[in-house]
């Protein structure tokens, strides 16, 4: 049996606070360019912010925060962005992980991690098994990550482990080989920094999450930030596919 209801097949339950928010963090490149810094220093002073939500979602009771750190296409960037981008992600392992497992944050990182240094992957296999027992905040780093990927590499893994059940395949199914089959589906979706799109992301997962967007800039948004957006979200009315007459009496 699958640990979370689904959107498209059951009537998820709806809490005031969020249980997942998944975050676009965006704009580091502009915050820098804005104090002519080098775009990485737009990078590391994102790495404060993801402090801030990190806290700010402990101090909400969010239990899921899921952000984007690299997408499958960020590739495409000059290579000294990429080279400093792989090194901020070690130092970030290094430094944070101790005071993850002091505060009961469950690490994880998802995407296909087999495209990274093998220095890397250890500091993310080792991170990830030192925050294993933590359940108070499920932290999870989409890296190198995409939903187109991580649709393919659900079907993929699907068709080589239940052949036989091809041709009828179930959603449950699938969601069971998601990288975040641990999590339930997102309620709420932040990006950061203007930009109106979803660039690969959670594309299967964020079928019925409520979405905002900010103009606010990565490095600059807070934990004030993160709770105007959880107002927002709290004035939205999620009727998956209902009417709002529907809601009223079903209350
Ligand atoms: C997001 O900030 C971080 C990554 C994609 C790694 P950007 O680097 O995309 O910042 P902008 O969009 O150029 O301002
Ligand atoms: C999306 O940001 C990916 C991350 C924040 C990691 P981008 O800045 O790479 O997105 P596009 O290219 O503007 O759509
Ligand atoms: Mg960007």
């Amino acid at each position: 049996m699958p640990l979370f209801k689904s959107a498209t097949r059951e009537l998820p339950e709806i809490r005031a606070i969020p249980r997942h928010i998944a975050i676009i963090m965006d704009g580091n490149g502009r915050w820098a360019k804005k104090r002519f810094l080098p775009r990485i220093a737009g990078h590391s002073k994102g790495v404060e912010t993801v402090r801030d939500a990190v806290a700010a979602s402990i101090e909400q009771g969010v239990e899921y925060l899921t952000l984007f750190a690299f997408s499958s296409e960020n590739w495409r960037r000059p290579v000294e962005e990429v080279n400093l981008l792989m090194q901020l992600f070690v130092s970030a392992l290094e430094n944070e992980v101790a005071k993850l497992k002091k505060n009961g944050v469950r690490l994880r990182v998802i995407g296909d991690l087999s495209r990274f240094a093998p220095k890397l992957q250890e500091l993310i296999r080792n991170a990830e098994a030192a925050t294993a027992e933590n359940s108070r905040l499920h932290l999870t780093i989409a890296a190198n990550y995409g939903g187109r990927w991580d649709i393919m590499n659900a079907m993929n893994q699907l068709t080589r482990e239940k052949p036989e059940a091809a041709g009828h395949w179930t959603e449950t199914e699938l969601e069971a080989y998601l990288s975040t089959a641990f999590a339930p589906e997102p309620d709420l979706f932040i990006r950061t920094g203007g930009e109106e799109r979803i660039s690969n992301f959670m594309l299967w997962q964020l079928a019925y999450t409520e979405f905002y967007f900010t103009e606010t800039l990565w490095p600059e948004f807070g934990g004030e930030a993160l709770k105007a957006a959880i107002l927002s979200y709290q004035r939205r009315e999620r009727r998956f596919g209902r009417t709002s007459e529907q809601l009223t009496e079903s209350r």
